[in-house]
């Protein structure tokens, strides 16, 4: 396909890597929205390029990663206030490429009810399935949507969990494909490990999903902490991939909801009211 019309898609903003993925002398390509990229290194910064048109595109580099938009964004970069404070790691997980709307990566990723059967002995316990209440709301003011209250017993929660741990969650959806959660720290109980996911959209149904850590965990070895997350991460994938239909449906009669989905009813709803088109299912559009 070519690159989306859709407005509420392209006015926003968008990983494409991390800055160490360009080199002098050596572009590299890369897709989003439906449109080629050209990322360039220049003497300080890093250039990118709309192949069909030439066209410079605006580029940030925040939270570790590099940031473009094909459109207008009407509002700036969400903030993530974490990464002010110097203890913490942070620990790309490389780029996953999945053949899944973005949307579908968000809705999973909010989704505590396939901890014990998709994460089996580390995100969840399967003699202990229950999702118990918690909160979900859009918050007007910010223009997110947050899952507060969350709580899961997790037989591994991290890397450096060293046991089982009843973790509380904090989910928060902080623009249509990107997403953050807020947990328990097994090394230290008054903060939070910051995990992320940043989707890189190609097509309608075809994401790159960036996933990253952002940790107080001055025990754990890199290579243990991108480990952990790869092993969650494909675990996710194999589910993904294996999702009918792959664009994510918006009806409430097209998935029947339980309570545990409350938060991905919140997330459609979300989407809904900005009008949002691109990797979202259309068939079934009132
Ligand atoms: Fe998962």
């Amino acid at each position: 396909m070519s690159r989306t019309t859709d407005p509420v898609a392209l006015d926003d903003w968008y990983v494409v890597g991390l800055p160490g993925d360009v080199q002098a002398g050596r572009p590299v390509t890369r897709r989003l929205l439906g449109a080629d990229l050209t990322l360039e290194r220049t003497a300080d910064d890093v250039r990118v390029t709309e192949a069909a048109s030439g066209r410079a595109l605006p580029v940030q580099t925040a939270y570790g990663h590099l940031w473009t938009t094909l459109g207008a964004p009407k509002r700036p970069l969400f903030a993530i206030e974490e990464f002010a404070e110097a203890d913490r790691r942070l620990a790309p997980c490389g780029a996953v490429r999945v053949r899944a709307s973005g949307l579908r990566l968000v809705e999973n990723f909010l989704d505590m009810a396939h901890f014990p059967f998709v994460h089996t002995d580390i995100l969840g316990a399967e003699d202990k399935p229950a999702v118990e209440p918690y909160d979900c709301e859009i918050r007007r003011d910010v223009d997110e949507v947050w899952a507060t209250n969350c709580r899961f017993w997790q037989p591994q929660a991290a890397a450096h969990a060293d046991g089982g741990q009843m973790s509380d969650y904090i989910y928060r959806v902080a623009s249509p494909f990107n997403v953050l959660l807020y947990k328990t720290c097994p090394s230290d109980a008054g903060r939070q490990d910051v995990i992320g996911l940043f989707i890189q959209p190609e097509e309608e149904d075809v994401s790159v999903a960036h996933a990253f850590v952002h940790v107080v965990d001055a025990v754990s070895s890199h290579t243990a902490i991108v480990h952990f997350q790869q092993t969650v991460f494909l675990q996710d994938r194999f589910i993904l991939e294996n999702q009918r239909p792959r664009l994510l449906p918006l009806s409430p009669r097209a998935e029947t909801p339980t309570r545990a989905d409350m938060s991905s009813i919140a997330y459609r709803r979300w989407l809904k009211e900005k009008g949002l088109r691109f990797g979202i299912d259309r068939r079934d559009a009132a």
